[in-house]
């Protein structure tokens, strides 16, 4: 595993919706909060909570107690440009994004920034996405959380490759829920992650996010061995 300082930009992508990038957003924040860190999380476009619900940037600062900010929100449940279609929206521009991970960049040390579903979701109405952030900011890089079971390879190579093939750094997988008791199939998907040249950074416990929060907190490093090893002192 290579074991190069983290950029201040980290982007936190999944092989899918619902594998647990929030909670693993979350864990890499309090992991650079324990390490001394000063740390933001952002998320673009927040699609599927209504005014005045909680979002994922709700979640990480429940979990964490950092203050993460929310771009764009849409009420309804699926990817942002057809959410945005439906509400005869316009969403922010890339540049507008860029600005802002560039703004919280001015005042921490490590900016965390959370994609809507996989990879390539269209963030914006000229269809950018993730990966279109990633590459317009310099000092960045993609963090890949993938789930810990059956079809996970494949995934999990689809979106290395896409990122390869832009040109993009990886930083490591992280498995985003991993059970107590693992079948063969997610303990040979788990050695698999491990021989990959960006590493498996770690595993978030099946069960993380309905931890007492003072628990997650102080648990998140252990969790993120390959991260702790990135993380530089502020
Ligand atoms: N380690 C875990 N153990 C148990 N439940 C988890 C774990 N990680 C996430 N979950 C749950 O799974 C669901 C999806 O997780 P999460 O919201 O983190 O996914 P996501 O990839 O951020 O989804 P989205 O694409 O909507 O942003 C949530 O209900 C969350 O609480
Ligand atoms: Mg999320």
């Amino acid at each position: 595993m290579s074991e190069s300082r983290l950029p201040p930009v980290v982007l936190v992508t999944g092989t899918d919706t619902d594998v647990g990038k929030t909670a693993v957003t979350a864990a890499v924040v309090a992991t650079a909060l324990a390490a001394g860190l000063r740390v933001t999380a952002y998320k673009p476009t927040q699609t599927g909570v209504a005014p005045g619900e909680p979002g994922d940037m709700a979640e990480v600062d429940r979990l964490t107690g950092a203050a993460a900010v929310e771009g764009v929100r849409l009420r309804a449940p699926m990817a942002p440009r057809p959410a945005a279609r439906l509400e005869s929206a316009g969403l922010p521009t890339l540049e507008d994004h860029v600005g802002r991970v560039a703004a919280l960049a001015v005042c921490h040390d490590l900016v965390v920034v959370e994609g809507a579903g996989g990879l390539l979701v269209e963030l914006t109405d000229a269809g950018e996405t993730l990966a279109d952030l990633a590459s317009a900011l310099p000092d960045s890089g993609v963090l890949v959380v993938a789930r810990s079971t059956l079809g996970t390879l494949n995934h999990t190579m689809l979106t290395r490759e896409a990122l390869s093939h832009r040109g993009i750094r990886q930083l490591g997988i992280v498995i985003g829920s991993w059970p107590d008791d693992p079948d063969v199939i997610e303990r040979t998907n788990r050695d698999e992650f491990e021989t990959l040249p960006e590493g498996l950074l770690g595993a978030i416990p099946r069960g993380a996010p309905t931890l007492p929060v003072s628990t997650f907190r102080t648990s998140a490093p252990a969790w993120l061995p390959g991260l702790v090893q990135r993380l530089g002192t502020p």
